[in-house]
């Protein structure tokens, strides 16, 4: 599985990029709200090129923020004309643009109209198997189904208190009580999880990209249910790496090193 940041903040992508475990960046407008509140006197297309060069070759997805199809396909050969010599832009669009129940095709003709100009998409703010079937049908080069904010949603429906960096089961079965859901999707792992399974029903060329991620154990159990990409926040990336066993044998080993053992590095 393929490891992204998710993050606009550049210290952390310069710093994950050194560990040479990851594979691409991922962005959206809240964060880079959030990278930007800490900057001052510079232009966002420079902060951007940074990060693009630093990512080299491997994927970076900027975001559009117009709602229109009109919109959308402006911005988005914008973005994609002013920053493609760096050769790893993927325009992200999200699956339905509407902000209540009067859903519009917006997005998915946007999506359409890229993928005809081989201009790589990634398509955001997928909650069902079906909004990532469609987004796939349009030519989408990646889905970015949202595992945590499903988790919140169940959560949040079922009155339970809500931690969002607390894992939630991805069975759906919450201690105590019936099996909980969202028409059928029980978690945001189990989300994942259908869309693979579709995609490899109809062998569907689409990756699969677990997004907003909040702990390891998701991020395992999303790997284990076949996703291609997860993009993960700088912390959850380092809390892969993470066990008491491995703190407490490191603290043996290294009070176990005898003089003899370290005098072969003199
Ligand atoms: C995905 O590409 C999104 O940027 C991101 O994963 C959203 O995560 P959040 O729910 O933590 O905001």
């Amino acid at each position: 599985m393929k490891i992204f940041l998710d993050s606009g903040i550049l210290d952390e992508v310069r710093e994950a990029y050194d560990t040479g475990i990851v594979d691409g960046v991922t962005t959206n407008p809240s964060l880079l709200k959030k990278a930007f509140e800490n900057i001052k006197g510079e232009s966002i297309e420079s902060y951007l090129r940074k990060i693009l060069k630093i990512a080299g070759r491997t994927p970076v997805s900027l975001e559009v923020t117009e709602t229109s199809y009109d919109g959308m396909t402006k911005q988005g050969l914008k973005l994609y004309n002013k920053f493609k010599r760096s050769g790893n832009v993927y325009i992200k669009i999200p699956i339905n643009t509407s902000f209540d129940n009067n859903v519009n095709f917006d997005g998915i003709k946007a999506i359409k109209f890229f993928s005809k100009k081989k201009i790589p998409v990634n398509v955001t703010l997928i909650f069902t198997p079906e909004q990532a079937l469609l987004a796939a049908k349009a030519g989408a080069k990646i889905v970015s189904p949202f595992c945590g904010r499903i988790d919140d949603f169940i959560r949040k429906n079922n009155n339970l208190k809500i931690n969002k960096e607390e894992y939630y089961p991805s069975d759906g079965k919450v201690r105590g009580s019936k099996l909980l859901d969202d028409n059928g999707v029980v978690s945001g792992v189990d989300l994942v999880a259908q869309i693979v399974e579709i995609f490899d029903n109809y062998d569907i060329k689409c990756e699969v990209l677990a997004a907003s991620m909040r702990n390891a154990r998701q991020v395992r159990e999303s790997a284990l249910a076949g996703a291609d990409i997860a993009t993960l926040p700088f912390n959850v990336i380092k809390e892969l790496l993470n066990h008491k066993k491995t703190q407490e044998g490191m603290k043996n080993f290294t009070k176990d090193i005898v003089k003899e053992y370290a005098e072969l590095w003199n």
